[in-house]
């Protein structure tokens, strides 16, 4: 492990169940993710990107295999140490935006914060509101945002304990084009001007064609790679992966 790694997964597998109802959702899967770079994961439905995604932040114990974060083996860390480093080191934004809907903008972004106990200063929640363009709707509640704008602040909430890795398990998914555009702009952004890690899962090629790099799993497996690939690129390799023979 080096210190440009932000992750390293070497031969982690995930089992559920047992016996004849048992599924594989990840075989020995090895990858790394570079700091500063964005990482796209494709696959087929049930290929395993989101049980990868969930070992890979702590959120999930895999059944065998090592993951690293930031020179930190997760294997063996009491749920007290996982927890926490998943609160500093981890940020995670979902489809379905996963906001509090009683708390405004601000209170949903200062969180994380809250829950480590730390005291969130009013001018570090309105900067990241401001990173993400909200900062005009900071005691907004969820049910009187957008789809984008709710997250975006999901995405600010994600952000505020400056973690090593944002993931995103198709942060896109519930948007409409455009908006879902804003989003991943936002996300290539934070890439660029801070090198911040990202590693998401998405269905949509040109939300992959944002990445550096786009992975594609089958069957719990790595199945190859793209580097610098257009949307065209993408799908014609997804449409391979989906097709059935008939
Ligand atoms: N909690 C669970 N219990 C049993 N099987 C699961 C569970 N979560 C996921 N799986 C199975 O693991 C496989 C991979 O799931 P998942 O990681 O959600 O795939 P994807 O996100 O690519 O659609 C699927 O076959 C799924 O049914
Ligand atoms: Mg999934």
């Amino acid at each position: 492990m080096t210190s440009d790694e932000a992750i390293r997964l070497h031969a982690v597998s995930r089992r559920y169940g047992a016996g004849d109802s048992a599924v594989t959702a990840l075989d020995e899967v090895s990858l790394v993710f570079p700091r500063g770079s964005f990482t796209a994961v494709m696959g087929p439905s049930g290929s395993g990107k989101s049980t990868l995604l969930q070992c890979a932040a702590g959120l999930d114990r895999p059944t065998s295999g090592s993951v690293v974060v930031g020179g930190t083996e997760l294997t063996g860390l009491s749920e007290r140490r996982l927890t926490l480093l998943r609160r500093e080191r981890i940020g995670f934004v979902f489809q379905s935006y996963n906001l509090l809907p009683s708390l405004t903008a601000a209170q949903n972004v200062a969180l994380p914060l809250r829950l480590a106990g730390r005291r969130p200063s009013r001018s570090r929640v309105r900067e990241v509101l401001d990173r993400v363009g909200l900062a005009d709707r900071a005691r907004h509640r969820p049910a009187e945002l957008s789809g984008g704008q709710q997250q975006r602040v999901a995405l600010a909430r994600a952000l505020i304990t400056r973690p090593d890795v944002l993931f995103g398990d198709e942060p896109t998914g519930a948007l409409d084009t455009r908006t879902g555009r804003e989003v991943l702009a936002l996300l290539r952004g934070m890439v660029d001007r801070e090198g911040q890690t990202v590693v998401m899962v998405t269905h949509d090629p040109v939300a992959a064609s944002c990445a550096d790099r786009v992975v594609f799993l089958v069957d719990g497996r790595p199945d190859g790679e793209l580097t610098g690939a257009d949307a065209d690129a993408v799908a014609a390799r997804m449409t391979r992966l989906e097709a059935l023979p008939c």
